[in-house]
């Protein structure tokens, strides 16, 4: 997995080592039991896990971490050849979308020619590729959207990603596209804040806070796109698939609810349209996913907004 440290890099992680942990404990249980002799049908998988920087997962054991700067060709060709992984989630990317527009150079290599590599690496070993896209590929004008839909990036984010999937899709490898929105979740040490970190940590500050009431996402939380690419990883499902949360909501909405949750004062937030924000990445109005392909493909079941807080939450009390 590349991305190691990020918030989606970090959920898989913990999933994989439950996992893991789930199926060592079977072993052991069949092990004590007469049915000693039945083959097992799953077996644990191997973490490697790529990011650049220390590890800042809690779990440090039970898999291997290698810090690495990706665009490190020779360093990364290395990495694959000696541990020829059967399958690559990569998950690293330039992620902040005013940033790609600030600096295209690095945005094009991070998000284009590193999964050109990533690409060269896997066709030649047949290694099946997972690959996250955005709703950025999107332009906002009539979502939800299904996975055959027009694309037209209205950024260079957007674009670079709609890049990678083309050449993606002209890969002689095995290949899975997932795309996401508007990710959420607490992990340990996060470089990155998401919107409802964001809106709770300025809310309890008592800070006002100007919101978009004009641009519409489906929420999705980091634990369930973990598990869908777990999903498609396992039993090698293939193809493009649209995976976040089921509520499609205005942003200026996602934001009352994580007050209303937190039972933080709703008049801090002013309710703004986008074209005052002067942002240097345009963004899509309304996106949003049909998620029928991977309810049925990818046995995927989306979490409530409302029980996605109620999880944080109760990992933040574990946290403090
Ligand atoms: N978050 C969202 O709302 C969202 C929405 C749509 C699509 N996606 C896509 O979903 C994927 C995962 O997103 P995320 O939120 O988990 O991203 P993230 O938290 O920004 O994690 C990305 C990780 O990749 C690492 N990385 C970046 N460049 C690297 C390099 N050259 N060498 C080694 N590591 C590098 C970053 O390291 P540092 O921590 O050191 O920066 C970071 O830990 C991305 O492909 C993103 O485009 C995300």
């Amino acid at each position: 997995m590349t991305g190691s440290n990020g918030l989606l890099g970090q959920k898989l992680t913990d999933l994989i080592l439950q996992e893991n942990h789930m199926l060592q404990k079977n072993r052991i249980l069949q092990e004590t039991k007469s049915n000693r002799d039945k083959p097992q049908s799953r077996t644990e998988i191997q973490l490697i896990a790529l990011s650049r920087g220390v590890n800042r997962h809690p779990q440090q054991q039970g898999y291997t971490y290698i810090d690495i700067d990706l665009l490190n060709k020779e360093e990364l060709n290395a990495v694959f050849q000696h541990y020829q992984p059967d399958c690559v989630i990569h998950t690293a990317a330039m992620t902040h979308v005013d940033q790609c527009e600030e600096d295209p150079i690095l945005c094009q290599k991070l998000n284009v020619e590193l999964v050109k590599n990533l690409i060269d690496l896997c066709e030649a070993a047949a290694t099946h590729l997972i690959h996250l896209s955005t709703d950025f590929i999107f332009d906002g004008q009539d979502g939800p959207y299904k996975e055959d839909d027009q694309p037209n990036p209205l950024s260079l984010y957007g674009q670079s990603k709609l890049d990678s999937e083309a050449l993606i899709r002209q890969s002689n490898c095995p290949w899975t596209i997932i795309r996401t929105i508007l990710v959420y979740g607490i992990v340990d040490d996060m470089s990155r804040s998401n919107i409802v970190l964001w809106a709770k940590g300025a809310l309890e500050k008592g800070q006002e806070i100007r919101v978009v009431q004009d641009q519409w996402r489906m929420p999705t939380l980091a634990e369930d796109l973990a598990a869908a690419c777990l999903a498609a990883a396992k039993p090698k499902i293939t193809g493009v698939f649209h995976v976040s949360g089921s509520e499609l909501m205005a942003i200026t909405e996602i934001v009352q609810q994580i007050a209303k949750f937190w039972n933080l004062d709703q008049n801090l937030i002013t309710p703004i349209n986008s074209d005052t924000l002067n942002q240097k990445a345009k963004r899509p109005r309304r996106t949003g996913f049909h998620l029928e392909k991977a309810y049925s493909q990818l046995g995927y079941r989306p979490t409530s907004f409302w029980e996605g807080l109620e999880l944080i939450d109760s990992q933040l009390q574990k946290i403090s």
